[in-house]
């Protein structure tokens, strides 16, 4: 079994996609490992998004990420980061799948209503975070 750190991102919380999302979730046979509801400080945000720090969207994430609630959760499942990420669909919900979760429910390629790890390192680091002792 691997493990996964998915976030259900602030606008779709806002929207009252949370039970959809979580839905999906169990759908796809994932096990729903831990989940917390917070909202996140700006530093928080830029913390959690440093490996974007560069990018001309860093400021608008951080705002955006930090405007209001959201759910991190641990998701199990064989190959959950891969299977996670193929739920979510690519960042930009133009580009994304009909039947994944960015296309039918983000806003844009910002407001795009779920995150996941990308690779296993990424996936433990932010479990870490949302779960470790830090937040
Ligand atoms: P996420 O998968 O959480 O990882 C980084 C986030 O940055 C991404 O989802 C989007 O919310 C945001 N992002 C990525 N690319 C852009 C972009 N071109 N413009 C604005 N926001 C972006």
């Amino acid at each position: 079994m691997e493990r996964t750190l998915a976030i259900i991102k602030p606008d779709a919380v806002q929207r009252q996609l949370v039970g959809l999302i979580i839905s999906e979730i169990e759908m796809n046979k994932f096990a729903i490992t831990a989940i917390r509801t917070m909202r996140l400080t700006a530093d928080q945000a830029a913390l959690l998004y440093e490996e974007h720090r560069a990018k001309p969207f860093f400021d608008s994430l951080v705002a955006y990420t930090a405007s209001g609630q959201l759910f991190a959760l641990v998701l199990e499942k064989e190959d959950a980061i891969e299977a996670w990420r193929q739920l979510m669909g690519p960042t930009d919900p133009a580009k994304a799948g009909p039947l994944s979760l960015r296309r039918r429910f983000a806003i844009d390629i910002q407001r795009n209503s779920v995150h996941g790890a990308d690779s296993l390192a990424t996936a433990e680091k932010e479990i870490d975070f949302f779960f470790g002792e830090g937040v």
